[in-house]
């Protein structure tokens, strides 16, 4: 396939597309993943983080702005606010302490502001290089001056249904961003790694899919070869003729022989043109839909009376033998199915001499009828007997085109086999024989 650059250039255009779109296909799953990822854990840490402003706000909002209220509650939950980072209560850390555990290296902190958005109090963690200043808005994420992003909740506190400050709680969300970066990396670098498996295994498939393609292109170009060939034998035969008719034309008596050379190589062209028609017709499926009901008991009867001339030339005893009394019918193309056994005992009998046997079976199982053409001929060696079958192939050539045949006998009889929806076999010995076996679906 190489050095064909037709499919090479169609095998890597192939390839490259299947790759490009591979790669599409893995881009697209990759930012599919990272963004399922990323709000899976963002969902998370925003459940985490509004149930614990929720239980902060409920215990601060009553005690809000009630002089006194704040530092007994801040005592009794043990917070550690600090108020006006002057006034700081005793550092009893169990919230601080049980946050900071649940999810070490988490860093919260919680703020109290007074409405104008002043921080009044603020606990959990240091805070003291937290340089921005945050917008009142529910949810937000700020940087501080090391970089360290966190995640903001903030809460409004009622006092006689008006607001009178703001709760806000805050987490780092450094895991977060290490867990991303993390899965950011692999992913930009697991897709050119896949994209270069891709790239093999496109290449690989290309090559698999075109295989096919790439054999009967093969074949068709050794079947132009072969028919070429097999049309020249007869042409130049028949343009010396005409030279040497043309030469002799003085002597009318020489005519005689030459018109018969005419005749006899024009049989042979138009035979092989006939074949390959007939091929063709079989391969485009042009006659399938002309079947009809066809007794084989009928068909063989007739073809053994009308090949026993043939046979009774070359010495050959053949005879034929039905396994049932009834008739058995197929449905398929009664022309064809006569070519297809005329060519097998057309076959057995040439490969048989004189005195030996051909015969004809006419058998029959549950779903197939079987005709088997057995002879006592010549045989065929078992690395022949794959390509019997093959269009234009003949087993000693020298010999088929003494006899005149061009080798399409075998591929005209499994073209008809397959037409009709059966198979051939062939058994065979050097030099004891050969049996031919035909199933063919009985007709429904
Ligand atoms: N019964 C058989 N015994 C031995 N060899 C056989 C037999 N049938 C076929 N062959 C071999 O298979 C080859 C192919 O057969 P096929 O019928 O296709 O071509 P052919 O008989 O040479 O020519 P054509 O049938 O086109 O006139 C034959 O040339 C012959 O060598
Ligand atoms: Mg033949």
């Amino acid at each position: 396939m190489e050095r064909n650059p037709i499919f090479h250039q169609t095998r890597l255009r192939l390839a490259a597309w299947y790759t490009l779109v591979m790669g599409g296909i893995l881009g697209l799953s990759s930012l599919g993943v990272y963004s399922v990822v990323a709000h899976a854990y963002r969902e998370t840490i925003d459940q985490g983080l509004q149930s614990v402003a929720n239980a902060l706000h409920k215990s601060i909002e009553p005690a809000w702005q009630q002089p006194g209220q704040l530092q007994r509650l801040a005592k009794e939950f043990s917070l550690e606010l600090c108020v006006a980072q002057t006034n700081c209560l005793p550092k009893t850390t169990s919230i601080k302490k049980s946050i900071t555990e649940a999810a070490n290296p988490v860093n919260y902190y919680i703020r109290l502001l007074d409405r104008s958005g002043k921080i009044f109090a603020s606990g959990g963690m240091e805070i003291d290089n937290f340089s921005v200043t945050s917008a009142l808005e529910h949810w937000q994420i700020l940087t501080d001056s090391s970089g360290t992003r966190y995640r903001e909740i903030t809460l409004p506190l009622y006092t006689q249904n008006q607001i009178s400050g703001y709760l806000q709680v805050a987490r780092s969300i450094t895991d977060l961003d290490q867990h991303l970066a993390y899965l950011k990396l692999a992913l930009v670098l697991g897709l050119p790694i896949s994209m270069i498996f891709v790239g093999l295994s496109s290449w690989w498939l290309a090559g698999r899919a075109i295989q096919p393609v790439y054999l009967s292109y093969q074949q068709m170009q050794q079947f132009t070869a072969d028919a070429a060939h097999e049309f020249r034998t007869p042409l130049a035969a028949m343009y010396s003729t005409i030279e040497a008719a043309i030469k002799l034309q003085q002597e009318p008596k020489a005519n005689s022989g030459i018109l018969d050379v005419l005749k006899r190589q024009n049989r042979r062209l138009s035979q092989l043109v006939g074949d390959l028609l007939l091929l063709t017709r079989i391969d485009q499926k042009e006659l399938t839909g002309e079947y009809q009901p066809c007794c084989l008991n009928d068909l063989i009867s007739d073809l053994t009376e009308e090949l026993a001339f043939l046979a009774v030339e070359t010495k050959v005893n053949l005879s034929k033998q039905v396994q049932f009394s009834e008739n058995l019918y197929i449905a398929g193309n009664e022309e064809q199915l006569y070519r297809l056994i005329s060519n097998l005992i057309a076959n057995a009998i040439q490969a048989t001499s004189s005195g030996g046997k051909v015969t004809v079976f006419l058998g029959k199982s549950e779903l197939y009828a079987m005709i088997k053409v057995e002879d006592t001929g010549i045989g065929i060696a078992p690395e022949h007997q794959l390509r019997i079958f093959d269009r234009f192939y003949r087993v000693d050539r020298a010999r088929s085109r003494t006899s005149g045949g061009s080798g399409l006998g075998l591929a005209i009889a499994q073209a008809i086999v397959q037409a009709h929806k059966g198979n051939i076999h062939v058994q065979s010995q050097p030099g004891q024989g050969s049996t031919f076996t035909v199933r063919l679906p009985l007709s429904p």
